[in-house]
């Protein structure tokens, strides 16, 4: 069975993901969305396990993909969940730089292979700190975040009064 990792922060979820989740989930056997987070740092705009429960959701009807979260090193969570790869999206230029230095630093220090994968051109211009500050400022997040779970980043990322 092939199986890859998708990992990220996911705080929250978005629609640029969920580009990518699918098109992992028609490809592979299993892919696993990986939460990783820094166990000793406080926790983003949603905890881990509100990013659990959103990603959950926005994943439902899509039966080869499970959700787990890991803190530590990527190249350790490879190890832990048994997959064959990581897969990350690439939205620009930038994204390249950064992408292909982390794809290096992992084959480096664990032999970890990681696949990019080219986001699709609706979605390019999302990201999930955009997410939370036009979220934190009341702005309209339709189609930058999966519909299921809208109304709650919207509640969510709301300042509290
Ligand atoms: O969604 P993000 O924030 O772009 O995801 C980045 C993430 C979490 C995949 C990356 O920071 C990561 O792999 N962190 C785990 C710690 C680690 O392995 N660092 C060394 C390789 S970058």
């Amino acid at each position: 069975m092939q199986t890859v990792l998708y990992p990220g922060s996911f705080d929250p979820v978005t629609t640029g993901h969920m580009d990518i989740i699918r098109r992992v989930a028609g490809l592979f056997d299993r892919v696993i969305v990986g939460i990783l987070h820094n166990a000793e740092k406080p926790s983003g705009a949603f905890s881990v396990t509100e990013r659990i429960v959103l990603l959950e959701d926005a994943t439902a009807g899509l039966p080869n993909v499970e959700i787990q979260a890991f803190s530590g090193l990527l190249v350790d969570a490879v190890e832990s969940s048994g997959a064959q790869a990581v897969v990350r999206g690439l939205r620009s230029a930038a994204d390249v730089e950064i992408e292909l230095q982390m794809a290096r630093l992992n084959r480096h220090i664990g032999g970890v292979e990681t696949l990019l994968l080219a986001a699709q051109p609706q979605v390019v211009h999302v990201s999930a700190s955009m997410v939370r500050e036009v979220g934190r400022y009341g702005g309209d997040l339709r189609g930058l975040v999966p519909d299921e779970i809208l109304t709650r980043v919207v509640e969510g990322l709301r300042p509290q009064t």
